[in-house]
């Protein structure tokens, strides 16, 4: 069985790794890892590959940055040779970028079965480009490997056939499992104990610069509290540059976006973790880390009902009292879902093996 993956954007990558592994124990399966070049910064995209120790993609289609439509035209118009030249029998698709919808649409309309990692995730908010792309991809796809039974249901709702969708579990917790023991902060704040840990990219959240503002505003008042931490998504570092940097005496550190093993190492120690990031509410909610997650709607529901995390809401506002609640607060107990257990590769490997025999 050849297995294509198609990835190209920073939380793909953590997410195609448990399953290449999975796949690389297996005699009857050949991979190509096909990279679109949406992320191209090496600490975006080559950092990672290194972190995970993923091999190298064989194919880079090197499509850059764009508005939303010349992004996934361009590699749709790139991949497609591949895919022609390639057939793979399997297209492999992860979470809800750009790549995944354009890897999706290209491999459905060629005949050659998709797989969506990451399926049936919905916010149930149509502004976001990733709810487009989640919705289309299972659309899209052939086979449908969820993270959690909430993602089953919202597939059932679509009529989706269950006979399509496999509950595998969480891709991104076997990523931590596997190197959390290897988890090392970043050097400058090795030994800090109480902070807070902050990242923020969405478009809602940073591109407007008086929205940004006000996030700054909030930040700087939490930073009375706590020092604060902020990795800063390249996105979110030309939107800061552009409306001017300030004179800060609070304590606000700001960093590059992180290696994964330093970005793992900071949540675990956190006292609290402030974001907008998918990835990062599970992963704090799997970590038992309280998280204040700076959106109006989460995907993945599971993460606040049984998880860590809170939607604040796109009030950066109210974050300083959030914060203090959550530090007066007693420890919740972690309570990890059903399946994030650092095996949902092996599973994903087990359903794919199966379902080839089940067509050869
Ligand atoms: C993309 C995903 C988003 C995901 C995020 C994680 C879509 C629609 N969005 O958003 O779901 O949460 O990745 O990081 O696919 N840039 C660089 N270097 C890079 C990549 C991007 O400087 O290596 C800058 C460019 O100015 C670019 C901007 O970041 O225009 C946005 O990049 P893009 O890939 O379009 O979207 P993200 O905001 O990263």
């Amino acid at each position: 069985m050849h297995v294509l993956h198609v990835v190209g954007a920073r939380p793909n990558f953590m997410k195609l790794a448990p399953v290449v592994r999975a796949l690389a124990g297996r005699s009857s399966v050949r991979q190509t890892i096909v990279h679109s070049g949406q992320h191209y910064d090496a600490e975006m995209s080559a950092v990672f590959f290194e972190d995970l120790e993923l091999p190298r993609p064989d194919v880079n289609l090197e499509v850059g940055s764009g508005s939303h439509a010349e992004q996934t035209a361009a590699v749709m118009l790139r991949l497609e040779p591949v895919l022609r030249d390639g057939r793979p029998d399997i297209v492999l698709v992860y979470g809800d970028v750009n790549s995944t919808l354009a890897g999706a649409l290209v491999a459905a309309k060629l005949q050659i079965p998709v797989g969506h990692v990451e399926a049936g995730l919905r916010s149930f908010d149509r502004t976001m480009p990733e709810e487009l792309n989640r919705r289309l991809t299972d659309d899209a796809a052939d086979l449908l490997f969820t993270p959690s039974r909430d993602a089953d249901e919202n597939l059932a709702r679509e009529g989706i056939p269950a006979s399509r969708v496999y509950f595998v579990g969480n891709v991104m917790i076997d990523t931590l499992v596997r190197l959390l023991p290897r988890a090392e902060p970043p050097a400058e704040v090795d030994g800090l104990e109480r902070y807070a840990f902050v990242t923020l990219h969405r478009p809602s959240n940073v591109d407007d610069p008086a929205t940004l503002q006000r996030v700054l505003d909030a930040l700087d008042e939490v930073g009375r509290e706590l020092p604060v931490l902020f990795a800063v998504h390249p996105r979110t570092r030309r939107r800061l540059e552009a409306i001017g940097d300030r004179n800060r005496d609070n304590g606000m550190r700001l960093f590059p976006p992180l290696p994964y093993r330093q970005c793992l190492a900071l949540q675990r120690a956190a006292a609290v973790v402030i974001t907008d990031s998918g990835g990062m509410q599970e992963e704090t909610t799997f970590l038992g880390v309280p998280c204040l997650t700076l959106r109006d709607n989460t995907e993945r529901p599971i993460t606040v009902t049984e998880g860590t995390n809170i939607v604040v809401g796109r009030r950066p506002e109210r974050l300083p009292e959030a914060v203090r609640a959550v530090l007066q607060a007693p420890p919740r107990p972690a309570r990890v879902p059903e399946l994030w257990d650092g095996h949902a590769g092996e599973r994903i490997a087990d359903a794919l093996e199966a379902w080839w025999s089940s067509i050869a």
